[in-house]
């Protein structure tokens, strides 16, 4: 069964095609009624999550299929020393399809390589990547400002530790003409080894949101993740660094869009919600029926 557990394991053509599924789907819900019929998804959470898990769950009830999975992972055998590797075999014995996700980097991977047979999409591993994240996040950029070329992106926040920002910027950097900006604190920069993977010239790296606030086309903002901070004194020094407010956003183009994969804790005030350029509540829907494309691709039920 073919896998997602990183956007590198899909072609740019092969992205393409599930947004255009997604276009379909968002045109004509109705046509994609029963596409997934008959067919059973995994849903393994052994980490929090209430967009992904529940657009991924939403995403296959609204095919046709079920779900199953559980509400504590405590409650699975891994709580009594099974290994992930087994569970996987377990697994694809009574699903179609597996959605992992799990604190540890890596762990996507190995569940996947467990069951070679059986389509399994990553749903986030750690503070490595969270390739549906950037379906989502392409999708959104696709249907509001016409395609993911020729962009200046703007990601602010956490770049140190942030899955959802890693696979975004890979990503958006195999479309053309994209160039970033990158906002973080000096100790929540891009790890260096990522920074050598880009482009030269197609990034420029800054701690003031106000200095370019108002030269984005996308401004992607992130949330400090406390889950990911070894020393809590750190966290709690860094994690209000950037606040968009109402004041910040009188700065930026008129024609650019906010973004932010959700959860937020205080990086966008709410007065921001109503600004037509924020986007993020849409982008969490579109998340849904691109997911439904992904899952009807990867059963092979897709028309
Ligand atoms: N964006 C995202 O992954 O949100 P959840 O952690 O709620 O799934």
């Amino acid at each position: 069964g073919r896998q997602l557990i990183e956007p590198g394991d899909f072609t740019v053509a092969e992205l393409e095609s599930i947004f255009e599924l997604a276009d379909q789907i968002i045109a004509d819900p109705g046509a994609a009624m029963d596409l997934a019929k008959g067919k059973l998804m995994a849903s393994l959470f052994y980490e929090p999550s209430t967009r992904t898990r529940f657009s991924f769950e939403s995403a296959m009830m609204r095919l046709g299929g079920r779900v199953f999975g559980f509400d504590d992972p405590n409650t699975s055998s891994v709580s009594k020393g099974e290994t992930l590797m087994d569970t996987a075999k377990i697994i694809s014995c009574y699903a179609d399809l597996a959605v992992i996700r799990h604190p540890r980097e890596g762990t996507a991977r190995l569940f996947a390589q467990s069951v070679p047979g059986m389509p399994v999409i990553n749903a986030g591993d750690g503070g490595h990547e969270h390739p549906t994240q950037t379906l989502t996040d392409l999708l959104t950029i696709r249907h509001l400002l016409g395609s993911c070329s020729g962009h200046t992106v703007g990601v602010c926040g956490d770049l140190l530790f942030g899955r959802t920002i890693h696979s975004l910027v890979k990503t958006l950097n195999r479309y053309p003409d994209n160039r970033f900006i990158f906002i973080s604190p000096k100790e929540l920069r891009m790890p260096e080894y990522f920074l050598s993977m880009l482009p030269e010239g197609s990034y420029v790296e800054t701690d003031s949101l106000d200095d370019v606030i108002g030269d984005v086309d996308i401004l992607y903002m992130s949330r400090v993740q406390r889950e990911r901070f070894v020393n809590e004194e750190e966290y709690i020094r860094l994690k209000d660094v950037y606040i968009l407010d109402r004041h910040k956003m009188k700065r930026a183009k008129d024609d650019m869009i906010v973004m932010h994969p959700l959860p937020r804790v205080n990086e966008i005030a709410t007065e921001v919600d109503d600004d037509p350029r924020a986007v993020y509540f849409k982008q969490a829907k579109f998340g849904m029926y691109v997911r439904m494309a992904l899952i009807s691709k990867l059963l092979g039920v897709a028309k």
